[in-house]
């Protein structure tokens, strides 16, 4: 009884949510390592940045988001932010049954990497300001210097097109240039936002420098969950579709650049793109 009612849920969707375009950074490793999963992409962008807001208020979105995605009947779901998981996971993981897979600054292994024993973790205020973020460096970097480095305003330029021009390189080297001058030998890319500059960062840092992401790690772990719960589709093509808040039009400008056969985006109807109040 459970093996028949465990595979018909296999072809149901995996729902993936951002507060914009980062999670897209998420969204290519999990196409790339489950392509014949259906994916349903949420870009919270009526509501970006979550990085400059409480907590409480990014976990009413991840509430609100939540339920969309399994009102379409969604499987699993990846918080593809680092905001809203330090925001939100335990309490999704309370609330709901299905899987949730968060993503979470790379510490671990940007510890485990650095010669120097100085890492720069680049973040958002919400997230290096979490519990859980002190719980992570807690746990995994003992012995090495982790310096939190707050980029206010970034997630909003790369969503409003900034990806690759001189204005971008200035904005990001204001972040980086105090992580290199203490010494840190490894850079940590802790909003999932920031895999789409990371050539600005490579390029600041130079090649002596590791820059370290997790989306490929994110995939392998929701592709090890629903091995697990028995929910792998392993047959067909699966198609991405996707969903936004806020003015389609402005996401539009972007999203055609990051993900070019990406159809339309459609408007979260409005009971998930309210406030989000929990
Ligand atoms: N992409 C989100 C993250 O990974 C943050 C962007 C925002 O501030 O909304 O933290």
């Amino acid at each position: 009884m459970q093996s028949s009612a465990r595979s018909s849920f296999a072809t149901a969707p995996i729902g993936v949510f951002d507060s914009g375009v980062g999670g897209l950074t998420i969204l290519r490793e999990i196409q790339a390592a489950l392509p014949c999963e259906d994916l349903v992409y949420v870009a919270d962008a009526g509501h970006l940045p979550y990085g400059d807001k409480p907590l409480e208020f990014v976990r009413g979105r991840a509430f609100a988001i939540t339920d969309f995605l399994l009102g379409l009947g969604a499987k699993a779901i990846v918080v593809a932010c680092n905001t809203a998981t330090a925001a939100a996971v335990d309490a999704l993981r309370e609330r709901y049954t299905v899987p949730f897979i968060g993503v979470e600054p790379a510490v671990k292994p940007a510890a485990a990497a650095s010669r120097s024993r100085i890492i720069g973790v680049l973040a958002t205020t919400a997230t290096l300001e979490s519990a859980r973020y002190a719980a992570l460096v807690d746990r995994f970097a003992q012995g090495t210097k982790v310096l939190g480095q707050s980029c206010a305003g970034l997630a909003d330029h790369i969503e409003r097109g900034g990806l690759d021009d001189a204005e971008t390189e200035e904005l990001v080297r204001g972040f980086v240039a105090p992580l290199l001058a203490a010494g840190a030998d490894t850079i940590v890319l802790g909003c999932t936002h920031y895999p789409l500059i990371a050539h600005i960062v490579g390029k600041i840092a130079g090649p002596q420098v590791a820059v370290i992401e997790n989306g490929t790690a994110v995939a392998r772990e929701l592709a090890r969950q629903l091995v697990a719960h028995g929910n792998l589709r392993g047959e067909g093509m699966g198609t991405p579709t996707f969903w936004a808040s806020g003015p389609i039009a402005e996401i539009e400008q972007v999203f055609p650049r990051l993900w070019p056969a990406h159809g339309r985006v459609m408007p979260l109807p409005e009971t998930a793109s309210g406030s989000g109040s929990a």
